[in-house]
């Protein structure tokens, strides 16, 4: 770490989880997440809930990522924020904070794209690491999250070419309906995760979605599995409890083939030996199996984040904090946070 790297405080409260980290270049001092547990019962995030909790929890969150950090106010030089996409009443709330204390402090204010976030949370290291991720541009990134199912290549801090993405339901969004239909709490990927391990993946099958180049399609997956279900249950009525491992197996497996599948295209058509993972879906324990598998067999330099810096958190808004704070890309204060985000930065091409 160069010591003259700079300290910043970085703010993520994009969706339903309220997080504040501390960093020194890509270190994380600190990175504190406080997970919103009021929409569990409702089986997924309710926006208005989520804003009102993000209120409650701001302040304290950012007081104790500095208590953790042994950072003080006066220490900071740049406040990064996610200023999109996401739920617009909760980003408001991360964002409104964020310009309070860049001005209090005068110190730069630094707009955050949330999925630019996800793709660059492989540069960070732990306080403990002493040496940097090693990563380099450019590089393939499969970005897996509960809003977005992407590849992309990370050509540089700022450009980003998106070779492929969902044209419907995302794969984070596919686990937690499934995890739904098997009565598992929300959100159910993890659960899936968890319940597979111990079940047998070829007991179900389900229809596969054939796509273009390296684009994704879940909707037709999350159907079928819905369908499959209900057959199942006219023969064995308990299945669904009964057979819980081997349902989460068979789902988890079909899920995390397209990802698979796709990824090896786009080494194969790129030609880009060099391959992250990121978002939430990326700490799936079977992705993290099979994307290594698949690095070693094509002889790919394989980057994939700690697991605290896949869910949602505020390290990974750190991160892009830090490359812009490099280049002196700072924004205005009269700037605000926006549910959806268009930008130059990003191109799309298929292959
Ligand atoms: O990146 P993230 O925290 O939030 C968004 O930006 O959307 O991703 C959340 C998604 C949820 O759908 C959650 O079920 C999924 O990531 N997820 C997992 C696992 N851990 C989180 N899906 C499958 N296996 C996991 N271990
Ligand atoms: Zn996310």
């Amino acid at each position: 770490m160069i010591d003259k790297e700079p300290i910043i405080l970085a703010i993520e409260s994009s969706c339903d989880d309220t997080s504040v980290a501390v960093l020194k270049g890509f270190k994380v001092l600190s990175n504190c997440v406080h997970n919103q547990e009021i929409h569990r019962t409702f089986g997924g995030v309710v926006p208005e809930m989520a804003s009102r909790a993000h209120i409650q929890s701001i302040v304290p969150t950012v007081l104790a990522a500095l208590k953790n950090s042994k950072v003080e106010f006066s220490h900071l030089e740049g406040i990064a924020v996610t200023q999109g996409p996401g739920l617009l009443g909760s980003l408001l709330v991360g964002h409104s904070l964020a310009k309070s204390l860049s001005l209090a402090l005068s110190i730069p204010l630094i707009n955050v794209n949330h999925i630019e976030g996800h793709m660059l949370s492989c540069f960070l290291i732990e306080t403990n690491v002493q040496e940097d991720s090693g990563l380099e541009f450019p590089y393939l990134c499969l970005t897996v999250s509960g809003g977005h199912t992407q590849i992309v290549i990370v050509k540089n801090w700022n450009y980003f070419e998106v070779l492929g993405q969902t044209l419907d339901d995302s794969v984070g969004e596919a686990f937690d309906k499934s995890a739904k239909l098997l009565s598992l709490d929300y959100p159910g990927g993890p659960l899936i995760d968890r319940h597979a391990k111990y079940g047998n993946p070829d007991r179900f099958a389900f229809s596969k979605t054939r796509m273009n180049g390296v684009n994704f399609s879940f909707s037709g997956i999350k159907t079928n599995i819905l369908q499959t279900m209900q057959k199942e249950r006219n023969i064995n009525p308990n299945t669904l409890k009964n057979d819980l491992e081997d349902w989460c197996a068979s789902i988890q497996k079909s899920l995390i083939a397209p990802l698979v599948l796709n990824t090896k295209k786009a080494i194969f058509s790129t030609g880009i030996k060099r391959l992250a993972i990121a978002g939430g879906v990326s700490a799936n324990s079977f992705l993290r199996d099979e994307i290594t598998t698949l690095a070693i067999k094509e002889n790919i330099e394989f980057y994939i984040p700690p697991l605290s810096y896949t869910m949602d958190n505020a390290a990974m808004i750190g991160a892009v904090g830090q490359f812009s704070m490099r280049n002196g890309a700072y924004d205005d204060i009269s700037s605000s946070a926006q549910a959806r985000i268009t930008s130059d930065k990003w191109k799309y091409s298929d292959i």
